[in-house]
């Protein structure tokens, strides 16, 4: 063999190794998941290299990665697409071409990302919209919102807050024909926060008289106060979104500070004065058995460095959905939570819904034993079909 091949060798030995990818059993279509995972670890990889060589943010580098799956808002046969601002908050609108005799369905939807990546332009979010827009006859809002590192909480919540306002408003939702009775909030992941904390929100605000009919929570981010459940210590290096990508993101929403993260990371940044609020993420009285397995709990330790003075945005419960007391839970719309077994996720969504039935909402629950995080929208793969149709039907049904 000659010294060429021999390199070529060790270049594919090397290659292989790094896009193979160790995943469970029951993951359908694993190719393609190593594909992705390669592509997103690649990304990763740069802009941590990037970072360290001291040259450039490492959320901004993810951005330029991701920018390039941008698409314009462009109309199709069955679908309008336009750009506007809903109380200075930019907005993609979808409004179905077909004729409709009655008050049409209305769905505003928040992107994913972790507060620092995505918008309402990528193409999976796009084309989400479409289908949602097509196939429930709906009008679909899908909001942008200003981003982490250059703005922290509450920004994102208030961006999506006022844009959410704007739309409930009666001559707002008769311009684009939307039935008041029959609107609903979506989103996934960062998305699915900010879902589940304007639906909080807006149940005491006095000046809103348009209620939700239905909030739908797509493995959302619930909770930043407890990063060692079952699903985080199961998946805490799983491909798509890792333990320590999610520390990132959670302390990146609060502070470019990297010593949060530490801390989080730690389970070191509570102060013992919120002791209190571990009730409410207590996953070993609020997750059922089989998620619990043989994981042992053990009692939060304490910050003694007041990083709670300085960033309290971790201990908001506009921040924190699952840190609402029961009062704030009771008279939520109807739900739907979406958890993904191989996700660190999957048990902020599963302590959400015990949460909620023993507050009296009533939730639908739709668990996927194959699912991980962004399985939703990672198109063209037999899962993401599945479950966009599972979404939508239940949405048929309900809203
Ligand atoms: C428009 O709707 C028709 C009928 O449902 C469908 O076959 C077609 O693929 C849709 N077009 C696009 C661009 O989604
Ligand atoms: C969490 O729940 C377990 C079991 O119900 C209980 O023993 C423990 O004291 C709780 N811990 C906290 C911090 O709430």
């Amino acid at each position: 063999m000659g010294r060429k091949s021999l390199y070529l060798l060790m270049l594919g030995v090397f290659l292989a190794c790094y896009v193979y990818t160790p995943l469970p059993e029951n993951i359908e279509e694993p190719w393609r998941l190593m594909w992705l995972n390669t592509h997103l670890k690649t990304i990763v990889h740069l802009a941590t290299f990037v970072e360290l060589l001291g040259l450039n943010h490492f959320i901004d580098s993810m951005m330029i990665g991701m920018s390039f799956s941008e698409v314009p808002p462009t109309s199709d046969e069955n679908v309008t697409v336009t750009e506007t601002t809903f109380n200075d908050v930019p907005v993609r609108v979808y409004v179905p071409k077909r004729k409709s005799e009655a008050l049409r369905r209305g769905m505003f939807y928040i992107h994913g990302g972790g507060w620092c990546l995505g918008s309402a332009a990528l193409q999976n979010y796009d084309l989400l919209s479409r289908w949602t827009a097509d196939r429930l006859d709906a009008v679909v809002i899908s909001t942008d919102y200003r981003l982490a590192p250059k703005y922290h909480f509450p920004t994102q919540f208030e961006d999506v807050y006022n844009a959410l306002r704007w739309f409930l408003q009666e001559k707002v939702l008769a311009k684009y024909g939307v039935n008041p009775e029959r609107v609903g909030v979506s989103g996934d992941s960062a998305g699915g926060n900010l879902a589940a904390a304007v639906t909080q929100q807006l149940l005491g605000d006095v000046d809103v008289k348009i209620k939700l009919k239905v909030q739908s929570l797509i493995y959302p981010a619930l909770q930043p106060l407890d990063l060692d459940s079952p699903s985080y210590r199961e998946n805490s290096d799983f491909s798509i979104l890792s333990k320590s990508l999610m520390a990132r993101f959670w302390s990146e929403y609060f502070t470019t500070d990297r010593s949060l993260e530490k801390a989080m990371l730690s389970h070191q940044h509570v102060p013992v004065e919120s002791s209190h609020l571990f009730k409410f993420v207590n996953w070993s009285s609020l997750l059922p058995e089989r998620f619990i397995k043989g994981h042992v709990y053990s009692n939060p330790t304490y910050d003694s460095s007041e990083l709670s003075k300085k960033y309290p945005g971790f201990l908001d419960v506009r921040a924190a959905p699952l840190l609402a007391d029961d009062d704030r839970l009771r008279g939520l719309p109807l739900t739907y939570i979406i958890t993904c077994q191989h996700d660190v996720l999957r048990d902020d969504g599963i302590m959400y819904v015990t949460r909620l039935r023993n507050a009296g909402v009533r939730v639908t629950h739709n668990h996927v034993e194959d699912g991980f995080h962004g399985a939703l929208l990672f198109l063209n793969s037999k899962i993401s079909y599945r479950m966009i149709n599972q979404y939508i039907s239940w949405l048929s049904e309900n809203l």
